[in-house]
């Protein structure tokens, strides 16, 4: 099936193969012998202990090239699915606090995208996202290098360890980029602290179109009411909530699903989460929640709609997908 990714950490698919590539190229130590044993170092059990684990990976992006390299890979290995459109997020902050410049990271990042089109077709932008639990103005001075290249990304996003990080922390960057332009998303992972009341500061304090997880609005009719008013998507991860509510059975995509709500499924952290793409996590909610393909093909439409793309691309994916639709009834 044609389909469109919206939720996936560029940093989160660097796959051990190419950190070892890279951290031969850069003359970085790792501290794992081969491709096995740091696959094997991947366990985490929440938030925290992934992030960890995640931030230890991007130690070894250092020059253009290997930004370019990190979009590319991830590009061909999903247009090998078929999405054929994608949303990445990536955290400049990760980066540039190592000596990165702003301009290494976008100009690489970049160039990946436009060879992966040239390459495979698929077409795809950046959404710059904010690390929480760092300060305010650590974010706001990442925005302010971000805005010669307002250009070459279409939103922004907040993700990293949500506790005691409120989205209202970061309530006057969202406005400006608001009014700079960029279109506005932002995590509320599974079953956080506070969960509920950040899932309303992210719809009515800061007005984001999308959330990123937001599984506990399922929890509160008035937060359902909110979403349904607004129009909102979810971007789920299927893999990931699995690590969140072990053995739940998809209870969240099959909630939101059931509800009506605008449900679009996603990869996360692919790289992390034992390689699985948004196939293997598209093949998860079949297994587990029963999802058929008029389901895929519901939340394939719902991730069309809620791309930040104009109307004459929007059109040309929902008629790839109404193509297929037909060819397979
Ligand atoms: N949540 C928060 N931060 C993240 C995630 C996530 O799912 N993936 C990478 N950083
Ligand atoms: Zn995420």
């Amino acid at each position: 099936m044609p389909k469109a990714e919206l939720h996936v950490h560029l940093e989160g698919t660097l796959e051990a193969e190419l950190k070892f590539e890279l951290a031969a190229r850069n003359n970085v130590d790792l501290p794992y012998v081969d491709v096995e044993s740091m696959r094997a170092s991947y366990v985490f059990h929440d938030l925290p202990s992934f992030l960890t684990i995640f931030y230890e990976g991007s130690f070894v992006l250092h020059h253009e090239e290997d930004f370019r390299d990190l979009v590319y890979a991830y590009l061909r290995k999903v247009a090998s699915q078929n999405v054929i459109y994608a949303e990445m997020f990536f955290d400049p902050q990760q980066h540039t606090d190592r000596g990165v410049s702003f301009s290494t990271m976008i100009e690489g990042l970049t160039r990946g995208r436009i060879e992966a089109e040239r390459d495979f077709g698929i077409r795809s932008q950046l959404i710059m996202c904010f690390v929480r639990e760092r300060s305010a103005e650590s974010a706001m001075a990442v925005f302010e290098m971000a805005l010669p290249y307002r250009h070459l990304i279409v939103g922004l996003g907040l993700d990293s360890d949500e506790l005691d990080n409120p989205p209202t922390k970061f309530a006057e960057i969202f406005r400006r980029g608001r009014e700079a332009g960029f279109r506005l998303t932002m995590h509320c992972d599974v079953d956080q602290k506070n969960t509920h009341e950040h899932i309303r500061q992210a719809i009515e304090d800061i007005g984001v179109e999308r959330i990123d997880h937001g599984a506990n609005l399922l929890d509160r009719p008035e937060l359902i009411e909110m979403a349904r008013e607004r129009g909102l998507f979810f971007t789920v991860c299927p893999y990931a909530n699995e690590m969140m509510r072990p053995g739940e059975n998809q209870s969240i995509a099959r909630g939101m699903l059931d509800l009506g709500l605008k449900l679009t499924l996603n990869s996360d952290d692919p790289a992390y989460m034992e390689g699985n793409y948004i196939n293997e996590n598209m093949l998860m909610v079949h297994d587990l929640a029963g999802f058929g393909p008029d389901d895929f093909i519901t939340v394939t439409r719902n991730a069309f709609d809620a791309a930040w793309i104009d109307d004459e691309l929007r059109q040309e994916l929902h008629r790839k997908l109404d193509a297929y639709a037909m060819a397979s009834v």
